[in-house]
């Protein structure tokens, strides 16, 4: 992958670390946008204290000068709030003479990393492994993916989503698919869209997480994410690392809780004909027609926007399943693993359904994915560079007839 990032840290140590690396120069990049993101991604119904404690404020240590990127490795820092209340617990240090070492955590959860983490790294004490397991990480996966959803919108290319369902509810969105003729709204509506998305329905949806609350337990669901004014030919059909669909699944399938993720009518299409299933191409009317624009048409996106693991100028649509959140209220049979006896799982804090925060995370992993597919399809060093390769190469593919 062209667009590199690793984070570092761990749920209450001191904060977390994000390194993005291969981000053009000239790309303007400032805190506040980080910080909007980042306040998506703590809003929804279902969260627990912690969305109290933690308003997250980002601080842009590298790789950027006078508000734009420099063209080198851009680094971040994200202090946990919470610290000061850790700091003994989660101290880096080893305690001194007379000093007390914190309590272990023996008991383990099922569906969270604790045992298998635990076994795997030889650790006794289990906070040594669900610390960096939380999905506090993801504060930084959003924050290094709005860096990412920068370059993109230099191109046109916005990013949203929407809770299909939460828990049994299931959102009466349009069963049918965006095609590129929803996208050819601006780009201020979309992102005004995006904002939005977390006021509607959540009345239904608070009831949902409240019935959840009370009977000790915690909620799943699906959303989707779909990326607007894509140009077709990002990814690379050559070699199966490169293809887009799977880079995709790939950033998206890593978010904690997701279990399944699909691209365009994805389960769906197992069931349909190739009649039904295949988006017909049609010449643009007259009045369908775009200055500067394709002279084909879609009607119909069950690909999601991607054949053949190249971007097809459809939208791009992953739709990802989410497991109910394994850390619960009314504590699971369990073990342990100091003691060899039988026990009730460890409750720390937790949140009934994390949907919303994770459809923003989501659209962040889904902004670097196709971030990387656009740096590698337009070269990667300065952002006007980019813009200009840009601007020829739609002018060679919507040239009619085709004619390279
Ligand atoms: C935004 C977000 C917040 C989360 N908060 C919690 C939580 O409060 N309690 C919990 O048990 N799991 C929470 N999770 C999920 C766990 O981090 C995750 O299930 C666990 O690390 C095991 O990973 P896996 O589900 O990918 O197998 C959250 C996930 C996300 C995306």
């Amino acid at each position: 992958m062209t667009l590199r990032w690793l984070t570092a840290g761990e749920s209450h140590g001191p904060g977390l670390t994000g390194i993005i690396d291969g981000l053009p120069a000239g790309l303007p990049l400032d805190a506040a946008r980080i910080d909007h993101e980042l306040w998506r991604r703590q809003q929804g119904v279902g969260r627990g204290g912690r969305m109290q404690i933690e308003h997250d404020t980002i601080a842009i240590t590298g790789g950027v000068r006078l508000g734009q990127t420099l063209g080198g490795p851009v680094s971040l820092w994200l202090a946990n709030r919470d610290w000061a209340n850790w700091q003994d617990r989660m101290r880096v240090t080893s305690p001194g003479e007379g000093e007390a070492w914190p309590d272990p955590v023996t008991l383990v959860r099922p569906g969270h990393i604790d045992l298998a983490g635990s076994l795997k790294l030889g650790h006794s004490d289990v906070r040594n492994t669900l610390e960096r397991a939380s999905a506090r990480e993801t504060a930084m996966r959003v924050s290094l993916g709005t860096c990412a959803r920068l370059l993109l919108e230099a191109f046109g290319i916005a990013i949203t989503s929407r809770v299909l369902s939460y828990g049994a509810l299931t959102l009466p969105y349009s069963q049918t698919l965006p095609t590129s003729r929803d996208g050819e709204i601006s780009l201020a509506e979309l992102l005004a869209e995006g904002a939005d998305r977390l006021t509607e329905y959540q009345e239904a949806i608070a009831n949902e997480a409240s019935l959840a609350r009370t009977a000790g337990t915690s909620l799943g669901g699906s959303l989707q994410t779909i990326a607007y004014g894509v140009p077709p030919g990002l990814g690379h059909v050559g070699q199966w690392d490169r293809r887009l669909d799977g880079l995709i699944a790939q950033h998206l399938m890593s978010i904690h809780t997701v279990k399944a993720v699909a691209i365009g009518a994805g389960t769906d299409l197992a069931g349909m004909t190739g009649q039904e299933s295949n988006d017909a191409l049609y010449v643009r009317t007259i009045e369908e027609q775009q200055p500067g624009g394709p002279w084909w048409i879609r009607r119909t996106n069950h690909m999601g926007g991607i054949e053949g693991g190249v971007t097809n100028g459809e939208p791009v649509i992953a739709t990802l399943h989410l497991k109910p959140l394994s850390t619960q209220s009314a504590a699971l049979p369990s073990i342990d693993i100091a003691t060899g006896e039988p026990a009730d799982a460890l409750r720390e804090r937790t949140d009934v359904a994390v949907i919303e925060a994770a459809a923003v995370v989501a659209e962040a992993m889904l902004a670097i994915a196709l971030a990387s597919a656009l740096i590698d399809k337009f070269g990667g060093d300065v952002l006007s560079d980019m813009q200009a390769a840009h601007a020829a190469y739609l002018v060679r593919i919507y040239r009619h007839p085709v004619n390279h």
